[in-house]
């Protein structure tokens, strides 16, 4: 029987036999290597679907207990784990396209996504073409000239700008091309893009997930067949395996995600309200707000809006330089989805130009949500006043 998300986030992988004595709380095992029948193969080309434990980068019980879990909250068949999120997206990148094939990426995702795209896969003769996944016209455009991989990310860091799952898995279909959606800024609680019609989703586990900022982690999740494929063509292969140390921190860090979610998004909500009213804020861009451009979007895909917004101010730099003496709960730092709350700056011209490379016309979208530079928040778990009460020094 189907069970909530948040007994799903507590038991799903953990014990499958009531036995007295054996631990409630699942151990770690870090073994590398496990004991084997003589007659089982060595090669990873010769797995099976439910081959036992051989050695921990084909698969690990730790490592497993993660997957199913991860697998149960997206509502997936299965999934796999990575050592980090970027790991993940571009091991399924890796496992999907070859030479002379075509992927749409979003013209805005995570600066590192959109490095990899720009210098790796191009460099393997794989066309990347950049577009807004928000706007269906011109994805559709170009998904009439063909490609394999649509690879979107909703909502998108940093700019938290929405893509519509459930047209755009759609409009992919139609022409052929299967959908992964990066949804580390959403978690599970908040959106589950399987269940609008992609194909892949992915998180960054160090994000939300973990949500105690001391793992990095990736998964990646499908159906069954396309996951085993994963496994065996790149993950055993190219060995980005996660450490089952991680993968029990993250297991425990899942626990409370659905608990944790909620407290990101009505923290985010109450600090993204009084951002907007501050005097000195020219613009709060946070899925919550119904002044956030996609806001119809958000309530239609997002059961939560999550603990991610952007703030925009006149003089970046004046508040950049209170940064070290004003603030004493907000923590400057990159990351997100931890339990304090992260701020960091980012230029428009020079993230542009370090990693996005857009064009004229993306460059104006960009704008419209970015103006010359955000801060990108990521609100923690701290009281929403000690949160506001830091904003408040800072911007004054
Ligand atoms: C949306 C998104 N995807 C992927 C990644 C990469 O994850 P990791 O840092 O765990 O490799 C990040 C990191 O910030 C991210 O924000």
């Amino acid at each position: 029987m189907k069970k909530h998300p948040a007994t799903e986030a507590i038991h799903t992988g953990e014990f499958r036999h009531h036995q007295p004595s054996t631990s409630s709380v699942p151990p770690i095992n870090m073994s590398t290597t496990f004991l084997v029948d003589p007659d089982t193969p060595f090669s990873a080309n010769l797995l099976g679907e439910d081959a036992p434990f051989i050695y921990t980068r084909w698969g690990n019980p730790t490592l497993q207990l993660l997957e199913e879990k991860m697998a149960a909250l997206e509502g997936g068949e299965a999934g796999l784990a990575f050592a980090s999120g970027i790991a993940a997206v571009t091991s399924l990148m890796n496992y999907k396209l070859k030479s002379g094939e075509r992927v749409l990426v979003s013209d805005i995702a995570y600066a590192g996504v959109r490095e990899f795209c720009n210098h790796y896969l191009r460099k393997m003769q794989i066309e990347v073409v950049s577009l807004n996944m928000s706007d269906l016209n011109v994805v559709e455009e170009e998904l009439k000239k063909g490609a394999k991989l649509v690879f979107a990310e909703t909502p998108c860091n940093p700019i938290v700008r929405l893509t519509d799952i459930r047209q755009l898995a759609d409009l992919a279909h139609q022409h052929g091309a299967m959908l992964a959606v990066d949804s580390t800024f959403a978690s599970p609680m908040v959106t589950q893009p399987l269940q609008l019609g992609a194909d892949f989703v992915i998180h960054s586990l160090t994000k939300y997930a973990g949500g105690h900022g001391d793992a990095m982690g990736g998964v990646v999740i499908g159906s069954k067949t396309e996951v085993n494929k994963l496994r065996a063509t790149v993950l055993i292969h190219q060995g980005a395996i996660m450490s089952p140390f991680n993968a029990w921190l993250i297991n425990r860090g899942l626990v409370t995600l659905p608990l944790r979610m909620r407290q990101h998004s009505d923290n985010a909500l109450r600090v993204a309200a009084y951002l907007e009213q501050h005097p000195k804020v020219k613009r709060v861009i946070y899925p919550g707000l119904m002044s956030h451009p996609q806001y119809e979007l958000a309530l239609q895909q997002m059961k939560l809006f999550s603990g991610m917004l952007t703030l925009q101010v006149d003089q970046p730099q004046k508040v950049l330089a209170r940064v070290k003496e004003h603030l004493q709960t907000i923590h400057y730092a990159v990351s997100l989805g931890h339990h304090k709350t992260l701020m960091y700056y980012m230029g428009t011209e020079s993230l542009n130009e370090s990693s996005f490379q857009l064009s004229v016309e993306q460059m104006v979208d960009y704008r419209r949500y970015a103006g010359d530079g955000i801060f990108r928040i990521s609100i923690g778990l701290e009281h929403a006043g000690d949160i506001i009460a830091d904003f408040s020094n800072l911007l004054a």
